[in-house]
């Protein structure tokens, strides 16, 4: 139905009013998302789910948009059959994403963990767009976190006025995501005190939330499962029991495994948020993301990429989120204050806060690799210099 069509239809039942109201309302959402800072994936990539749910003829589970393997495109990227380009969201390993996906179309839930910045959260956000059209029904895990925030809370007004009712319960993105078939997101489980995570078992393994106050249930209706995902650096932190541990199906989120992969990561996602925040740069040069990535590869595994050096290993993680603000960094600086080309002075800039974490431990480990490594390489003697400038300020 267009929106000619859809006018004759309001004006003819007399509902001017509405029908301006729901335009407008939908001019208001659609600007909304235009300008968002950062769009949720479903708005973001809204014609490509819309292309897969039109091509997908393979069979889907229960409430799911796409198929499994639609999903997988999705995240991988892909050309359909009508030449529509899908985008790759996450690089790496196909196998992962298919056994992720997998995971959630069966009874229990996936866990994804790793180190900090191998895209858990990013996944997860673009596994709920794609298979419940909604990447929002998310609970942010806290040291301080109540069972509320996994249950359900009230509205006291209406508790008081009316006493409890099922008008006076303020479901939680968990609730809501039973009630609908859907997929809730849970950010850093370990971070959630034991025993609110616990509140998961009946969850997982009953499929369904008590409200005793009501003497009623909410029951997950097919669709529903839950992706988490945990950092390994909080390992130990709230180790989850084994009672939850079982109604999870595990999935780690490696690093990029060689140093090409991790600089067209930098390379697509800098692309992206460049465009985004409308900085004013050129692309980022190929040679300044490959500088980059090179030292954060080093770093991270303590030692040079030809094995002939061993590197004392920062406090920081260095990874590749990182990586990608840093360069991003460097484009606001050369968008702003330099020439639009992001250039060895802005990556400096960036470089040294991203590994300097610890002002004293840090600070030698960075001095020794500039004088022992980044000094050696003489068509990187621009760099050494801007890095040396900066440390000397
Ligand atoms: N393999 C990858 N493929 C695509 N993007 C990646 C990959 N690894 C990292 N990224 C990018 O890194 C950024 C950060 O990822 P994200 O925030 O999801 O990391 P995380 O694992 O949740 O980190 P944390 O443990 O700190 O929460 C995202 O912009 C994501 O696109
Ligand atoms: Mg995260």
């Amino acid at each position: 139905m267009d929106i000619k069509q859809l006018q004759t239809l309001f004006f003819s039942s007399q509902n001017q009013r509405w029908f301006w109201i729901f335009i407008l309302k939908l001019q208001y959402m659609n600007q909304q998302h235009a300008t968002a800072l950062r769009p949720h994936a479903e708005h973001q990539y809204a014609h490509e789910l819309e292309k897969l749910l039109t091509i997908d003829n393979k069979p889907k589970p229960a409430n799911w948009k796409l198929s499994p393997c639609a999903v997988v495109t999705y995240l991988l990227g892909g050309t359909l059959e009508d030449g529509t380009v899908i985008e790759p969201k996450y690089f790496g390993s196909r196998r992962i994403i298919e056994i992720a996906v997998a995971t959630l179309a069966t009874d229990r839930a996936l866990l994804l963990i790793g180190v900090p910045g191998t895209a858990k959260t990013w996944v997860s956000e673009h596994l709920a767009a794609a298979i419940s059209g909604k990447s929002t029904r998310l609970v942010q895990g806290t040291a301080g976190m109540s069972e509320d925030s996994m249950r359900y809370g009230w509205n006291y007004a209406q508790l008081l006025a009316k006493g409890p009712s099922p008008d006076a319960i303020v479901p939680s993105p968990i609730m809501e995501a039973m009630r609908l078939g859907e997929i809730a997101r849970i950010e850093e489980l370990t971070r959630i005190p034991s025993d609110v995570q616990d509140t998961l078992i009946t969850i997982l393994s009953e499929k369904t939330l008590p409200v005793p106050e009501l003497n009623m249930e909410v029951q997950a209706q097919r669709g529903f499962n839950i992706i988490a995902t945990a950092n390994d650096r909080d390992k130990g932190v709230n180790e989850l029991s084994s009672a939850l541990k079982r109604r999870f199906n595990t999935v780690v989120l490696p690093l990029p495994s060689s140093l090409e992969e991790e600089v067209k990561i930098v390379q697509t996602r800098v692309e992206k948020l460049g465009k985004a925040l409308e900085i004013p740069a050129q692309l980022a040069p190929l040679e300044e993301i490959n500088r980059l990535v090179t030292i954060f590869r080093e770093l991270r595994t303590g030692k040079t990429l030809d094995g002939k050096t061993k590197l004392k290993m920062p406090t920081s993680t260095l990874s590749t989120a990182e990586a990608i603000s840093v360069i991003n960094n460097g484009q606001a600086l050369a968008a702003h204050f330099g020439d639009g080309t992001l250039r060895a002075n802005d990556l400096a800039a960036g470089l040294v806060g991203a590994i300097v974490k610890d002002p004293t431990q840090d600070s030698e480990i960075w001095k020794e690799y500039l004088e022992t490594v980044v000094k050696e390489r003489k068509q990187w003697a621009d760099l050494y210099r801007s890095c040396r400038e900066i440390i000397t300020i």
